[in-house]
């Protein structure tokens, strides 16, 4: 006697379908088949435990297990469910019902209750993809799943309710309108650029960095407001396309972040990290790897505050993935790929004291010892800034005024404008904003003109600027132009990017 039905397991952000058998032979224990780690050798005492408590009994015989294709790594206890229901069925506890079109995941408590299991988006999506009829899930990931339409999800509170459906009951699916959803998105933000006095500067630099998802550093002395100015970049960022709500989303749910009975997600995410993380918490990995900080960062900002006080080798990791927007995981046995595409925003003092270029203030290190704080970020790293942003602390007097300053939701809407723009630009190219331009596509599509060419190449000699803030320049004029508006690259825009490179300048520091 066989009993069989669907499964998934997830392996980086893609679900791999499995195929969960059971058989009934003579004798008594269990054997498992098909690499299971101990997670699910562990959930046999599990699913004992929640059949009693349903009224049913494990069968009095050799219970045979076989989880297909043996060399996919199972991990976890989402697999205690469908296993529970295989057992009652192939030891006729419930009538025959035929389970093997279905996909059934949860793990169960000693009682019988259904806990959430992570990457339920991307077993809903596999599920669709092979034509299943319908999806079990627990039922705080249902509505996750149910973001997939064409699919009918049913939410598993209790393994009784599972039982139920089969034999008496019919669950109820869950539905969810993905577009209706996607345009009620929540536009609140906790902070606001309103509350910023002066730093009009600084502000526009945020606005740039926004519109054109630039990389930026805000460098300058204690309390002139760096932490402050990023904590509200997440309230001028353009709201998520729904492809890239979709795609945020799923690595939230692989990694277990969504709450219960979150959806989508719909605000761009804002990671802020701690310097004392590790590298693999922070771009990835484990035995099972599981998406980093820059993955949970996907399509939004990973903000780096007091960046020198990071480890160097944790720093260093970024580097490859900022460049590929992507990191690879390598075991002995596979490969897996999580997405990083963030926008890194990074916070430091220009000094160990703090405050070298202080208008008020003296700095006490020497010029080494500037240049030596500075070196702790690795040129490489800064290379892929765009932005360097100096935040000198607004006067006392422009502290104590009343008047509020510009609200982010007005600036925000200037950078929906220009990201509409960068929307068309680089429709089917598979990058979303000019940041994220290749060497071919800024030669494809940022052409200067004579004039601005000369403005370029006089600044790159008078300011010797490095060889690398070149392609910074052109990228930040583009986003320029285009929050302006305009089609093409004019000299003021050159100007005003070129400012943005005083870290490169061989000067500073002296
Ligand atoms: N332009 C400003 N407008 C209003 N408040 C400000 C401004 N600049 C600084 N502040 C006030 O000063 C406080 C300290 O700023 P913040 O913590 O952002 O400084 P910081 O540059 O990050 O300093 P540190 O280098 O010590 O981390 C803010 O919480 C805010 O109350
Ligand atoms: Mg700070």
């Amino acid at each position: 006697m066989l009993s069989k039905t669907m499964s998934a397991a997830v392996l980086g952000v893609d679900a791999w379908p499995i195929t969960i058998e059971v058989n009934l032979t003579e004798g008594l224990g269990y054997n498992l088949v098909g690499l299971p780690d101990n997670a699910v050798k562990e959930s046999m005492h599990r699913i004992e435990s929640a059949l009693h408590e349903c009224g049913f009994m494990m069968p009095r015989r050799k219970v045979v297990i076989n989880l297909a294709p043996a060399d996919i790594r199972k991990e976890g206890s989402a697999f205690d469910l469908p296993l529970a229901i295989c057992l009652l069925s192939v030891s006729e506890q419930i009538g025959a019902v035929d389970i093997s079109d279905y996909f059934i995941m949860g793990e169960l408590s000693l009682d019988g209750s259904v806990l959430p299991v992570k990457g339920v988006l991307s077993m809903a999506l596999l599920a669709k993809k092979m034509g299943m009829q319908a999806i079990f899930v627990p039922k705080e990931n249902a509505r996750e799943a149910a973001i997939v339409s064409g699919l009918s999800v049913y939410g598993v509170g209790h393994l009784q309710e599972l039982v139920d459906h089969f034999v008496t009951e019919p669950l109820v699916a869950v539905r969810v309108d993905l577009q209706e959803l996607f345009d009620h998105q929540d536009s609140n933000f906790v902070y606001d650029f309103q509350d910023v006095k002066g730093q009009e500067g600084i502000k526009r630099a945020m606005e740039i960095a926004a519109a054109g998802s630039h990389n930026a550093i805000l460098i300058g002395p204690p309390g002139a407001g760096k932490t402050m100015l990023a904590k509200r970049l997440p309230s001028i960022l353009p709201p998520l396309t729904l492809e890239e709500a979709l795609e945020t989303t799923r690595l939230h749910s692989v990694a277990g972040k969504l709450h219960a009975n979150q959806t989508l997600i719909t605000q761009r995410p804002y990671r802020s990290v701690h310097h004392t993380i590790s590298d693999i918490g922070l771009v990835g990995g484990g035995a099972h790897p599981q998406p980093g900080e820059i993955s949970l960062a996907h399509h939004g900002v990973l903000f780096l505050d007091e960046l020198p006080e990071f480890k160097r080798v944790v720093l260093e990791v970024l580097r490859q993935p900022m460049e590929e927007r992507r990191i690879t995981i390598s075991r002995a046995r596979f490969n897996v790929e999580f997405p990083a595409n963030f926008m890194l925003v990074s916070a430091m003092n220009p000094c160990p004291c703090g405050y070298f270029n202080h208008p008020e203030r003296a700095c006490v290190c020497g010029t080494t010892v500037v240049q030596r704080y500075l070196n702790r970020i690795s040129g490489p790293l800064m290379d892929r800034i765009d932005l360097h942003v100096e935040v000198t602390p607004v006067p006392f007097k422009e502290l104590e005024s009343r008047a509020l300053g510009e609200s982010s939701a007005s600036i925000r809407a200037r950078v929906i404008k220009a990201r509409q723009i960068q929307q068309v630009r680089f429709k089917e190219k598979g990058i979303y904003a000019n940041a994220q331009m290749s060497a071919a596509q800024l030669k494809e599509f940022v052409q200067l003109d004579d004039a601005c060419a000369g403005l370029l190449r006089q600044a790159m000699q008078r300011l010797s600027l490095s060889a690398r803030a070149y392609d910074r320049i052109l990228k930040v004029a583009r986003t320029i132009a285009d929050l302006e508006g305009s089609e093409g690259i004019l000299p003021q825009h050159i100007a005003e990017a070129i400012q943005f490179r005083s870290l490169d300048r061989e000067s500073w520091g002296a």
